[in-house]
């Protein structure tokens, strides 16, 4: 049996649990259909996403699915927020047809599958650095999502830049029919990059955890320079900023993910990943070395 939320709401999604009401659910969408996958805990980020969804495709469905492949430690993954009530409601005011919300066992019914993609070199860099086989998670339960689903359109932010490139060379590389759309990141009034993570900032942090976008927008101004200025400029901030503990500055190809040499210009990334007391962030703005400042949504 299909659920809605609030059964007195008839503009509320309809929510489905298991593969069998997902066919069937699918089957009667409208095409073309966009999906917007999240591990639920929604935010205005995610808002972004579906309405960006909507203006691409006549009707739009969101799976709602905290991946157990993609967490390296149980700790991260029992720590996740989940919200199911409060992420239908926000669907809802979205105008968001359908939401597939499975259990782990539905989607990986055998358990944990035995084939699986594998991320390749991309995978291992930045975040893949700080956390080995986690791109092999996303990759394999995006694979599997993308069958279960059959989107004509995905929708991911931008904000998890090294996401969106792996999920656009899986899509190539494995000829899966489906246009992948990148949709700039959402941020606070203070600049801050919207993420589910930011729930656990304490009221203390949340200065602090500015000094990334802070420092992402001075290394963009100094993006005419060179990527040594860049590199200088974000981590003068950076360095500048007590109670932060920076995994990585990275100013790199956004094909390649390799990191820029002397003297390089065009198109590059330049992506920040940081720890502000226990809550690890991550952000990231695209420029143009030796020219102007890219579309990377970090205007004030
Ligand atoms: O970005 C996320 O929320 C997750 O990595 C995704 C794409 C839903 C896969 O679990």
């Amino acid at each position: 049996m299909t659920e809605r939320p609030e059964p007195d709401d008839p503009a509320g999604p309809v929510l489905v649990r298991t593969r069998a009401e997902l066919v069937r659910a699918r089957a009667a969408l409208p095409g073309p259909v966009a999906v917007v996958m999240t591990m639920g805990a929604l935010h205005v980020g995610h808002a972004a996403l579906v309405d960006e969804a909507r203006r691409r495709a006549a009707s739009v469905l969101v799976t709602v699915f905290l991946n157990p492949l993609q967490f390296g430690e149980d700790a991260d993954l029992s720590a996740y927020p989940r919200t199911l009530d409060a992420d239908l409601a926000l669907l809802g005011e979205h105008g968001v047809e359908l939401v597939f919300a499975p259990g782990v066992d539905d989607v990986y019914p055998g358990g944990p599958p035995s084939v699986t993609v594998s991320a390749g070199p991309l995978g291992d860099v930045l975040e893949g650095a700080a956390r080995p086989g986690h791109f092999d998670g996303v990759l394999t339960v995006v694979a599997k999502l993308v069958g279960l689903t059959r989107p004509d359109v995905l929708l991911f932010g931008r904000k998890d830049a090294q996401q969106l490139l792996l999920v656009t060379r899986m899509v190539a590389d494995l000829d899966l029919g489906v246009e992948v759309v990148g949709v700039p990141t959402v941020r606070d009034a203070d600049g801050l990059a919207l993420s589910s993570r930011n729930t656990h900032l304490r009221a203390e942090d949340r200065g602090v955890a500015t000094t990334l976008v802070t420092a992402l927008r001075a290394g963009a101004a100094a993006a005419t320079g060179g990527p040594g200025e860049v590199r200088a400029a974000a981590l003068g901030v950076l360095e500048a900023q007590e109670g932060l503990s920076v995994d990585y500055l990275a100013l790199a190809d956004p094909a390649t993910l390799a990191e820029v040499g002397h003297g390089a210009t065009g198109p590059a990334l330049l992506a920040v990943a940081a720890r502000v007391g226990a809550t690890r962030l991550i952000d990231n703005v695209e420029l143009v070395l030796g020219g102007a400042t890219g579309g990377d949504g970090t205007a004030s």
